[in-house]
């Protein structure tokens, strides 16, 4: 697994909604909800039972999706990610067996941080590109920007209490190659099927994202 392909993909994006589906049902039409509203990446967390045959259908429907599994904490769980075509993984949390068993597999990995001994601990195993987590309770933006001065070769992408109101400000930063959280899609609004409601809200972030400075690369 390359580092850089993992932030490209995650930089591309630029935003990750992070979402919880209750019913494998309703996967696609929450999907295409998002992709209307003009993101391109989805990260489909098992925090559901249902989650794996959620993403499952919705790799099948929505080719063009980037779409990856989130809160992944034990490694059996990234082969499934794999088997089932998902194109990264990510974790609350930094473990190295986990990145092991990513780079076993090939799949890009968003391993979460939030101190800088996890991250000096993640960068000394090549990894350039992490999950800040929980973002606003880890210090958020101010946080980011003091890790900026000591890690300058590592890019983030905070979650954890962001929404629209603060999006713009962790875009702003020149370590933060994409933002993401569940505000985008609320679990709520999913059983609900409230898909107006989750396009209308996914083309205000789409909007934000387009104004903020672009994103670092590390190419
Ligand atoms: C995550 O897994 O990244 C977080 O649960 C997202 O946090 P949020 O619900 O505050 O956006």
């Amino acid at each position: 697994m390359s580092t850089s392909s993992l932030r490209q993909l995650i930089a591309s994006a630029r935003l990750l909604p992070v979402v919880i589906i209750d019913d494998p049902g309703r996967g696609v039409a929450l999907a295409r909800a998002l992709q209307r509203g003009g993101l391109t990446a989805i990260e489909v967390t098992l925090r559901s039972d249902a989650a794996f045959t959620a993403a499952e259908a919705i790799i099948a429907a929505c080719p063009e999706l980037l779409v990856g599994i989130g809160t992944v904490t034990r490694a059996g769980q990234i082969a499934r990610a794999v088997d089932i075509g998902a194109r990264f993984a990510v974790s609350p949390g930094f473990a190295p067996a986990l990145v092991e068993v990513a780079r076993e597999h090939a799949l890009p990995y968003l391993p979460g941080v939030c101190t800088p001994s996890e991250i000096l601990q993640a960068f000394n195993l090549g990894l350039d590109t992490l999950k800040f987590f929980p973002a606003a309770r880890a210090g958020g933006v101010a946080a980011l920007t003091e890790l900026a001065a000591v890690f300058p070769d590592v890019a983030f992408c905070p979650t954890g209490g962001i929404d629209e109101s603060n999006l713009a400000e962790y875009l702003a930063l020149a370590n933060v190659c994409a933002a993401g959280g569940s505000w985008l899609a609320p679990a709520a609004q999913i059983r609900a099927g409230a898909w107006d409601e989750i396009e209308a809200c996914s083309r205000r972030g789409a909007a934000i994202a387009l104004a903020s400075p672009s994103a670092r690369t590390g190419e």
